[in-house]
């Protein structure tokens, strides 16, 4: 039997509150031109004081669930992919797990950062390939409002990211003809933990050799906000992520003019042009939503699927690419008859 995954419901959540460029500027010693000129970015949504990144990946969840028609108690296998967890221990699967209400289900985090999507995708379609599971839920979900250095010391960093949730259900299906049917053709994921301090959040952490995770010192030094080093980031993001998408279409025979949308990463808007323009891709093939969304971490693909969906402009059959990279390094791609 050709068992295969299908993606067979997808949903997403934005906070109600939005926040313009314009609101950061006095905050952040920041414009809105400066912004808009270096990530292409306009707004993002921030979460209530009175949400957390579970909260938000349950309402993503539900309605994942809805649009796939299941029922939650038919889940079973819950991953839940994020760098913002509501708490150091157990893992945010298992916060999410108690809101839904279904116990015994496996409830696993992943912790790719920005890379989360594909390396949970990748991980749920080999259980399904093994036939050990028939319906998996993915959450991806991040609030990194609350996690930002909001002064200008973080200004690089914290005008380009946003809260918001995306989730996806993936159900086990035979696949006859894998030129029509829906279904994952192919995951690759890679790593490269040599450059992990090139983004990366320092505390609280045991490697910083303090007497505690975290002290009044590491909290002034500002140890606890995450720092990266945009350059580096931004060549490594252009050239791995070309390279993934190219390696999604090469390793199942397919070449560009196969490929019908893409969805990349929504780190920054220059490099999807960047990245556009290394492969020579017609803009109207690139589904893009950081303008309005910032980056959103893991939660950027799967928001940005719900999205083409609900827009109509992702349709059954379509043949799409979704490359990531993030902190880690870590990278790698999906492809899929949709
Ligand atoms: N507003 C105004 N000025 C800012 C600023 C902000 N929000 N952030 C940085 N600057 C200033 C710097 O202080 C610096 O000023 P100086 O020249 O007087 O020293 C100048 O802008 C250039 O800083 P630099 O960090 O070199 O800018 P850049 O051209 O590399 O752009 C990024 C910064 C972050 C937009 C860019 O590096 C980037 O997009 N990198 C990838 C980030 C990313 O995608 N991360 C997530 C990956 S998953």
């Amino acid at each position: 039997m050709n068992i295969r995954s299908k993606i067979i419901g997808t949903g997403s959540y934005l906070p109600s509150r939005t926040v313009f460029n314009k609101d950061l500027e006095d905050l952040l010693n920041t414009t809105d031109e400066w912004i808009q000129q270096r990530t292409g970015i306009t707004k993002r949504h921030w979460a209530s004081k009175d949400e957390t990144t579970s909260d938000l990946a349950l309402r993503a969840s539900e309605r994942a669930l809805e649009s796939s028609s299941l029922k939650k108690e038919d889940i079973d296998l819950l991953l839940v992919a994020t760098v913002t967890p509501d708490h150091e221990f157990p893992g945010t699967a298992c916060f999410l797990q108690g809101k839904m209400g279904i116990p015994g289900v496996p409830a696993i985090d992943v912790r790719q950062q920005c890379g989360g999507f594909i390396f949970a995708l990748s991980i749920a379609d080999q259980y399904i390939r093994t036939g050990t599971y028939k319906n998996i839920l993915i959450v991806c979900s991040e609030l990194h409002s609350r996690c930002l250095d909001l002064t200008p010391r973080g200004r690089n960093l914290s005008v380009i990211f946003g809260d918001g949730a995306g989730a996806v259900v993936l159900q086990a299906t035979e696949v006859k003809d894998r030129e029509s049917e829906s279904h994952i053709l192919s995951t690759k994921i890679h790593s490269d933990g040599a450059q992990a301090k090139e983004l990366w959040c320092p505390g609280p952490g045991l490697a910083l050799f303090g007497e505690e995770r975290m002290t009044k010192e590491m909290i002034n030094d500002g140890l606890q906000y995450p720092q990266m080093n945009g350059r580096a980031i931004f060549s490594h993001a252009v050239r791995t992520m070309s390279e993934s998408l190219i390696e999604s279409l090469t390793s199942n025979g397919k070449e560009l003019k196969d490929l019908e949308l893409a969805f990349f990463h929504q780190a920054n808007r220059r490099i999807s042009e960047a990245i556009g323009k290394n492969l020579e891709l017609d803009d109207s093939l690139i589904h893009s939503t950081v303008e309005i969304y910032g980056n959103t971490t893991s939660a950027t693909i799967p928001i940005g699927l719900d999205d083409a969906i609900r827009n109509g402009k992702l349709k059954q059959g379509m043949l799409i690419s979704n490359v990531a990279f993030g902190s880690g390094f870590t990278w790698g791609h999906s492809l899929i008859r949709y």
